[in-house]
Protein backbone atom coordinates (compact mmCIF):
# COMPACT_ATOMS: atom_id res chain seq x y z
CA UNK A 1 0.00 0.00 0.00
CA UNK A 2 1.21 3.56 -0.63
CA UNK A 3 0.18 7.13 -0.85
CA UNK A 4 -1.20 7.29 -4.32
CA UNK A 5 -3.48 3.88 -3.55
CA UNK A 6 -7.32 4.32 -3.64
CA UNK A 7 -8.18 2.76 -0.66
CA UNK A 8 -11.50 1.46 0.30
CA UNK A 9 -12.72 1.50 3.70
CA UNK A 10 -16.31 -0.42 3.68
CA UNK A 11 -18.72 0.09 7.28
CA UNK A 12 -16.27 2.97 8.19
CA UNK A 13 -19.04 4.40 10.01
CA UNK A 14 -18.23 1.70 12.55
CA UNK A 15 -15.90 1.04 15.41
CA UNK A 16 -13.06 -0.54 13.24
CA UNK A 17 -14.10 1.35 10.16
CA UNK A 18 -13.68 4.88 12.35
CA UNK A 19 -10.29 3.78 13.59
CA UNK A 20 -9.13 2.89 9.90
CA UNK A 21 -9.88 5.91 8.51
CA UNK A 22 -8.23 7.96 11.47
CA UNK A 23 -5.13 5.83 11.24
CA UNK A 24 -4.86 6.47 7.12
CA UNK A 25 -5.30 9.61 7.51
CA UNK A 26 -2.33 10.11 10.35
CA UNK A 27 0.16 7.85 8.01
CA UNK A 28 -0.82 10.42 4.66
CA UNK A 29 -3.51 8.26 2.89
CA UNK A 30 -5.77 10.64 1.40
CA UNK A 31 -7.43 8.65 -1.30
CA UNK A 32 -9.66 7.31 0.46
CA UNK A 33 -12.88 5.74 -1.15
CA UNK A 34 -15.84 5.64 1.55
CA UNK A 35 -20.25 4.50 1.23
CA UNK A 36 -22.37 4.72 4.28
CA UNK A 37 -24.49 1.70 4.67
CA UNK A 38 -27.50 3.24 3.33
CA UNK A 39 -25.16 4.84 -0.05
CA UNK A 40 -23.76 1.29 -0.76
CA UNK A 41 -25.86 -2.06 0.71
CA UNK A 42 -22.59 -4.46 0.65
CA UNK A 43 -25.57 -7.04 0.57
CA UNK A 44 -26.53 -5.59 -2.61
CA UNK A 45 -24.13 -8.22 -5.52
CA UNK A 46 -25.39 -5.80 -8.44
CA UNK A 47 -24.63 -2.79 -6.57
CA UNK A 48 -21.05 -3.46 -4.95
CA UNK A 49 -20.13 -4.99 -8.70
CA UNK A 50 -21.26 -1.37 -9.64
CA UNK A 51 -19.28 0.35 -7.06
CA UNK A 52 -16.13 -1.88 -7.88
CA UNK A 53 -16.80 -0.83 -11.95
CA UNK A 54 -16.81 2.55 -11.22
CA UNK A 55 -14.06 3.51 -8.26
CA UNK A 56 -11.69 0.73 -8.93
CA UNK A 57 -9.76 0.92 -5.54
CA UNK A 58 -5.98 -0.49 -5.31
CA UNK A 59 -6.50 -2.07 -1.30
CA UNK A 60 -9.66 -2.99 0.51
CA UNK A 61 -10.05 -2.82 4.29
CA UNK A 62 -13.34 -5.20 4.59
CA UNK A 63 -14.51 -4.24 8.60
CA UNK A 64 -18.13 -4.21 7.81
CA UNK A 65 -20.78 -6.54 9.55
CA UNK A 66 -23.42 -7.49 10.68
CA UNK A 67 -22.14 -7.28 14.71
CA UNK A 68 -23.92 -7.43 17.78
CA UNK A 69 -24.07 -8.21 21.77
CA UNK A 70 -25.26 -12.41 22.75
CA UNK A 71 -28.93 -10.89 22.65
CA UNK A 72 -28.85 -9.60 19.26
CA UNK A 73 -26.89 -12.88 18.54
CA UNK A 74 -29.40 -15.63 19.89
CA UNK A 75 -32.72 -14.01 18.44
CA UNK A 76 -31.53 -12.86 14.94
CA UNK A 77 -28.63 -16.03 13.75
CA UNK A 78 -30.12 -15.98 10.39
CA UNK A 79 -29.91 -12.43 9.90
CA UNK A 80 -26.45 -13.02 11.14
CA UNK A 81 -24.79 -15.32 9.28
CA UNK A 82 -26.63 -14.45 5.44
CA UNK A 83 -25.55 -10.41 5.81
CA UNK A 84 -22.13 -11.58 6.52
CA UNK A 85 -21.22 -14.21 4.28
CA UNK A 86 -23.36 -11.82 1.49
CA UNK A 87 -20.77 -8.76 2.46
CA UNK A 88 -17.66 -11.16 2.69
CA UNK A 89 -18.88 -12.57 -0.64
CA UNK A 90 -19.44 -9.85 -2.75
CA UNK A 91 -16.60 -7.78 -1.66
CA UNK A 92 -13.74 -10.51 -1.87
CA UNK A 93 -15.04 -11.69 -5.01
CA UNK A 94 -15.06 -8.12 -6.58
CA UNK A 95 -11.88 -7.64 -4.99
CA UNK A 96 -10.56 -10.18 -7.02
CA UNK A 97 -12.42 -8.80 -10.28
CA UNK A 98 -10.45 -5.82 -9.73
CA UNK A 99 -7.42 -6.70 -9.46
CA UNK A 100 -7.17 -5.47 -6.24
CA UNK A 101 -3.45 -5.82 -4.40
CA UNK A 102 -4.41 -6.32 -1.02
CA UNK A 103 -7.62 -7.11 1.10
CA UNK A 104 -7.54 -7.14 5.19
CA UNK A 105 -10.79 -8.78 5.59
CA UNK A 106 -11.83 -8.34 9.58
CA UNK A 107 -12.76 -11.32 11.73
CA UNK A 108 -13.25 -11.75 15.77
CA UNK A 109 -11.48 -14.22 17.86
CA UNK A 110 -14.85 -15.91 17.82
CA UNK A 111 -14.05 -18.22 15.47
CA UNK A 112 -11.77 -20.31 17.67
CA UNK A 113 -13.07 -23.44 19.68
CA UNK A 114 -15.15 -22.34 23.01
CA UNK A 115 -12.47 -24.65 24.83
CA UNK A 116 -9.50 -24.23 23.06
CA UNK A 117 -5.87 -23.88 24.82
CA UNK A 118 -5.21 -20.49 26.15
CA UNK A 119 -3.56 -18.52 24.50
CA UNK A 120 -5.17 -19.08 21.45
CA UNK A 121 -2.98 -19.71 18.46
CA UNK A 122 -3.61 -19.02 15.02
CA UNK A 123 -3.67 -23.07 14.46
CA UNK A 124 -6.49 -24.06 16.45
CA UNK A 125 -9.12 -22.36 14.08
CA UNK A 126 -11.33 -25.87 13.20
CA UNK A 127 -10.19 -27.99 15.87
CA UNK A 128 -13.23 -28.09 18.44
CA UNK A 129 -16.65 -26.77 18.72
CA UNK A 130 -17.46 -23.07 18.97
CA UNK A 131 -19.72 -21.02 21.64
CA UNK A 132 -23.36 -22.16 20.50
CA UNK A 133 -24.88 -18.47 21.34
CA UNK A 134 -23.21 -17.23 18.38
CA UNK A 135 -22.31 -20.00 16.17
CA UNK A 136 -24.22 -18.56 13.28
CA UNK A 137 -21.90 -14.95 13.27
CA UNK A 138 -18.53 -17.34 14.22
CA UNK A 139 -19.17 -19.17 10.95
CA UNK A 140 -20.02 -16.29 8.62
CA UNK A 141 -16.31 -14.66 10.11
CA UNK A 142 -14.67 -18.10 9.38
CA UNK A 143 -16.49 -18.47 6.05
CA UNK A 144 -14.77 -14.63 4.98
CA UNK A 145 -11.37 -16.52 5.94
CA UNK A 146 -11.83 -19.93 4.07
CA UNK A 147 -13.44 -17.53 1.19
CA UNK A 148 -9.50 -15.36 1.47
CA UNK A 149 -7.55 -19.02 1.50
CA UNK A 150 -9.70 -19.84 -1.29
CA UNK A 151 -9.24 -16.70 -3.82
CA UNK A 152 -5.62 -16.45 -2.82
CA UNK A 153 -5.20 -20.13 -3.65
CA UNK A 154 -6.78 -20.51 -6.84
CA UNK A 155 -6.40 -16.55 -7.95
CA UNK A 156 -3.18 -15.84 -7.02
CA UNK A 157 -4.82 -12.96 -4.97
CA UNK A 158 -3.28 -11.25 -1.61
CA UNK A 159 -5.93 -11.37 1.07
CA UNK A 160 -5.37 -11.34 4.98
CA UNK A 161 -8.02 -12.11 7.74
CA UNK A 162 -7.27 -9.88 10.64
CA UNK A 163 -8.99 -11.31 14.46
CA UNK A 164 -8.94 -8.69 16.83
CA UNK A 165 -9.71 -9.46 20.65
CA UNK A 166 -11.73 -7.40 22.50
CA UNK A 167 -11.89 -3.78 21.41
CA UNK A 168 -12.32 -0.91 23.06
CA UNK A 169 -12.17 2.85 22.44
CA UNK A 170 -14.29 5.86 19.93
CA UNK A 171 -17.45 4.65 18.30
CA UNK A 172 -17.72 1.91 20.50
CA UNK A 173 -21.99 0.87 21.51
CA UNK A 174 -23.04 1.79 24.77
CA UNK A 175 -26.37 0.31 24.44
CA UNK A 176 -26.38 -2.19 27.31
CA UNK A 177 -28.49 -4.85 25.04
CA UNK A 178 -25.65 -5.25 23.18
CA UNK A 179 -22.50 -3.53 24.48
CA UNK A 180 -19.23 -5.57 25.21
CA UNK A 181 -18.34 -5.90 29.05
CA UNK A 182 -16.14 -2.70 29.14
CA UNK A 183 -18.65 -0.06 27.75
CA UNK A 184 -21.12 -1.65 30.02
CA UNK A 185 -19.22 -1.28 33.08
CA UNK A 186 -18.60 2.61 31.79
CA UNK A 187 -21.98 3.43 31.31
CA UNK A 188 -23.04 1.33 34.58
CA UNK A 189 -20.92 2.95 37.01
CA UNK A 190 -21.24 6.79 34.95
CA UNK A 191 -25.04 5.99 35.22
CA UNK A 192 -25.19 4.82 38.99
CA UNK A 193 -22.81 8.32 39.57
CA UNK A 194 -25.44 9.86 38.10
CA UNK A 195 -28.19 8.85 40.51
CA UNK A 196 -26.01 8.55 43.57
CA UNK A 197 -26.36 4.62 43.75
CA UNK A 198 -24.30 3.13 46.13
CA UNK A 199 -23.65 -0.01 44.52
CA UNK A 200 -22.91 -1.05 41.05
CA UNK A 201 -23.80 -4.83 40.12
CA UNK A 202 -22.09 -6.93 37.81
CA UNK A 203 -22.72 -10.02 35.92
CA UNK A 204 -20.60 -13.14 36.93
CA UNK A 205 -18.09 -13.85 39.78
CA UNK A 206 -15.73 -11.06 38.36
CA UNK A 207 -12.68 -14.04 37.86
CA UNK A 208 -12.85 -14.59 33.95
CA UNK A 209 -10.32 -13.50 32.15
CA UNK A 210 -10.75 -11.29 28.69
CA UNK A 211 -8.09 -9.09 26.52
CA UNK A 212 -8.78 -5.73 25.82
CA UNK A 213 -6.96 -3.70 22.58
CA UNK A 214 -7.84 0.22 21.95
CA UNK A 215 -9.06 0.31 18.66
CA UNK A 216 -6.46 2.78 17.81
CA UNK A 217 -3.30 0.04 18.33
CA UNK A 218 -5.71 -1.93 15.94
CA UNK A 219 -5.69 0.40 13.13
CA UNK A 220 -2.38 0.73 13.60
CA UNK A 221 -1.03 -3.05 13.55
CA UNK A 222 -3.45 -2.98 10.06
CA UNK A 223 -1.35 0.27 9.25
CA UNK A 224 2.08 -1.69 9.52
CA UNK A 225 0.15 -5.10 7.54
CA UNK A 226 -0.84 -2.92 4.94
CA UNK A 227 2.13 -1.47 4.10
CA UNK A 228 4.69 -4.51 4.31
CA UNK A 229 6.67 -5.21 1.52
CA UNK A 230 5.38 -7.68 -0.80
CA UNK A 231 7.81 -10.91 0.40
CA UNK A 232 6.71 -10.04 4.30
CA UNK A 233 2.69 -9.61 3.23
CA UNK A 234 3.21 -13.36 1.48
CA UNK A 235 5.36 -14.66 4.15
CA UNK A 236 2.30 -13.71 6.70
CA UNK A 237 -0.60 -15.30 4.37
CA UNK A 238 1.76 -18.42 4.09
CA UNK A 239 2.69 -18.91 7.35
CA UNK A 240 -0.16 -21.57 7.54
CA UNK A 241 -2.91 -22.92 5.93
CA UNK A 242 -4.56 -20.01 6.36
CA UNK A 243 -4.09 -16.48 5.76
CA UNK A 244 -4.85 -15.17 9.41
CA UNK A 245 -3.55 -13.33 12.03
CA UNK A 246 -4.24 -12.51 15.38
CA UNK A 247 -3.99 -8.83 16.62
CA UNK A 248 -4.31 -8.87 20.56
CA UNK A 249 -2.04 -6.85 23.11
CA UNK A 250 -1.11 -10.60 24.42
CA UNK A 251 -2.05 -9.66 28.29
CA UNK A 252 -5.33 -10.61 29.77
CA UNK A 253 -7.22 -9.07 32.88
CA UNK A 254 -9.74 -10.29 35.54
CA UNK A 255 -13.49 -8.35 34.95
CA UNK A 256 -12.91 -7.97 38.39
CA UNK A 257 -9.53 -5.64 37.65
CA UNK A 258 -11.70 -4.50 34.77
CA UNK A 259 -14.32 -3.01 36.85
CA UNK A 260 -11.94 -1.30 39.56
CA UNK A 261 -9.96 0.55 36.97
CA UNK A 262 -13.62 1.36 35.15
CA UNK A 263 -14.46 2.83 38.72
CA UNK A 264 -11.56 4.47 39.23
CA UNK A 265 -11.88 6.53 35.84
CA UNK A 266 -15.43 6.96 35.72
CA UNK A 267 -14.88 8.51 39.58
CA UNK A 268 -17.76 5.55 41.34
CA UNK A 269 -16.60 5.42 45.00
CA UNK A 270 -19.58 2.85 46.06
CA UNK A 271 -19.68 -1.36 46.12
CA UNK A 272 -19.09 -3.28 42.87
CA UNK A 273 -21.09 -6.89 43.85
CA UNK A 274 -20.74 -9.41 41.97
CA UNK A 275 -24.04 -11.79 41.33
CA UNK A 276 -22.35 -14.56 40.78
CA UNK A 277 -25.82 -16.46 40.18
CA UNK A 278 -25.12 -14.72 36.35
CA UNK A 279 -22.98 -16.82 34.09
CA UNK A 280 -19.28 -16.27 34.04
CA UNK A 281 -18.55 -17.85 30.60
CA UNK A 282 -15.37 -19.16 29.32
CA UNK A 283 -12.48 -18.71 31.98
CA UNK A 284 -10.20 -16.83 29.94
CA UNK A 285 -10.16 -15.99 26.40
CA UNK A 286 -6.45 -14.41 25.53
CA UNK A 287 -4.97 -14.62 21.74
CA UNK A 288 -1.50 -15.94 21.47
CA UNK A 289 0.22 -12.59 19.22
CA UNK A 290 3.67 -13.64 18.70
CA UNK A 291 3.51 -13.53 14.67
CA UNK A 292 1.97 -9.32 14.75
CA UNK A 293 4.82 -9.08 17.62
CA UNK A 294 7.31 -10.42 15.71
CA UNK A 295 6.18 -7.99 12.52
CA UNK A 296 7.35 -5.20 14.66
CA UNK A 297 4.09 -3.89 15.54
CA UNK A 298 2.97 -3.70 19.37
CA UNK A 299 0.04 -1.79 21.59
CA UNK A 300 0.57 1.70 22.78
CA UNK A 301 -2.48 2.25 24.50
CA UNK A 302 -1.90 1.10 28.42
CA UNK A 303 -5.59 -0.24 29.03
CA UNK A 304 -5.49 1.56 32.35
CA UNK A 305 -5.15 4.94 30.67
CA UNK A 306 -7.32 3.65 27.27
CA UNK A 307 -10.23 3.41 29.81
CA UNK A 308 -10.03 6.92 30.92
CA UNK A 309 -9.59 8.20 27.23
CA UNK A 310 -12.51 6.06 26.45
CA UNK A 311 -14.66 8.26 29.24
CA UNK A 312 -13.27 11.26 28.33
CA UNK A 313 -14.10 10.70 25.20
CA UNK A 314 -17.87 9.39 26.35
CA UNK A 315 -18.42 13.00 28.52
CA UNK A 316 -17.05 15.34 25.33
CA UNK A 317 -19.55 13.38 23.16
CA UNK A 318 -22.24 12.99 25.23
CA UNK A 319 -23.00 9.30 24.31
CA UNK A 320 -25.39 8.58 26.77
N1 LIG B 1 -15.82 -4.33 18.35
C1 LIG B 1 -15.08 -5.35 18.76
O1 LIG B 1 -14.79 -5.55 19.97
C2 LIG B 1 -14.52 -6.31 17.76
C3 LIG B 1 -13.61 -7.26 18.21
C4 LIG B 1 -13.08 -8.16 17.31
C5 LIG B 1 -13.46 -8.09 15.97
N2 LIG B 1 -14.33 -7.15 15.55
C6 LIG B 1 -14.69 -7.21 14.13
O2 LIG B 1 -14.50 -5.98 13.49
C7 LIG B 1 -15.53 -5.74 12.54
C8 LIG B 1 -16.12 -4.38 12.76
O3 LIG B 1 -16.62 -4.27 14.08
P1 LIG B 1 -17.13 -2.90 14.64
O4 LIG B 1 -17.08 -3.01 16.11
O5 LIG B 1 -16.48 -1.78 13.92
O6 LIG B 1 -18.68 -2.96 14.19
P2 LIG B 1 -19.67 -1.73 13.98
O7 LIG B 1 -19.23 -0.56 14.80
O8 LIG B 1 -21.05 -2.29 14.19
O9 LIG B 1 -19.47 -1.36 12.45
C9 LIG B 1 -19.97 -2.16 11.42
C10 LIG B 1 -20.00 -1.31 10.17
O10 LIG B 1 -20.51 -2.12 9.09
C11 LIG B 1 -21.54 -1.37 8.44
N3 LIG B 1 -22.52 -2.27 7.81
C12 LIG B 1 -23.27 -3.21 8.42
N4 LIG B 1 -24.05 -3.81 7.51
C13 LIG B 1 -23.77 -3.24 6.31
C14 LIG B 1 -24.25 -3.43 4.98
N5 LIG B 1 -25.18 -4.36 4.70
N6 LIG B 1 -23.74 -2.66 4.00
C15 LIG B 1 -22.81 -1.71 4.27
N7 LIG B 1 -22.30 -1.48 5.50
C16 LIG B 1 -22.79 -2.24 6.50
C17 LIG B 1 -22.18 -0.55 9.54
O11 LIG B 1 -22.92 0.52 9.04
P3 LIG B 1 -24.33 0.90 9.77
O12 LIG B 1 -23.98 1.09 11.22
O13 LIG B 1 -24.78 2.14 9.08
O14 LIG B 1 -25.22 -0.29 9.57
C18 LIG B 1 -20.90 -0.09 10.27
O15 LIG B 1 -20.31 0.98 9.58
C19 LIG B 1 -16.54 -6.86 12.70
O16 LIG B 1 -16.38 -7.73 11.64
C20 LIG B 1 -16.19 -7.54 13.98
O17 LIG B 1 -16.35 -8.92 13.91
C21 LIG B 1 -14.87 -6.25 16.40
Amino acid sequence: MNTTDKIFVCGHSGMVGSALVRALRRHGYANLVLRTHAELDLTDMAAVARFFDAEQPDVVFHPAGRVGGIVANSTYPADFIRDNVQMEINVIHQAWVHGVKRLLYFGSSCIYPRACPQPIREEYLLTGELEPTNSAYAISKIAGVETCRSYNQQHGTRFLAVMPTNLYGPGDHYDLQNSHVLPALIRKMHEANTRGDAEVVIWGSGRPRREFLHVDDLAEACMMLASLDTASFDKVLRTWRYPLINIGCGEDSTIAELAQWVAAAVGFGGTLRYDTGKPDGTPQKLLEVSRIKALGWAPRIGLREGIAATYRDVLKEKLF
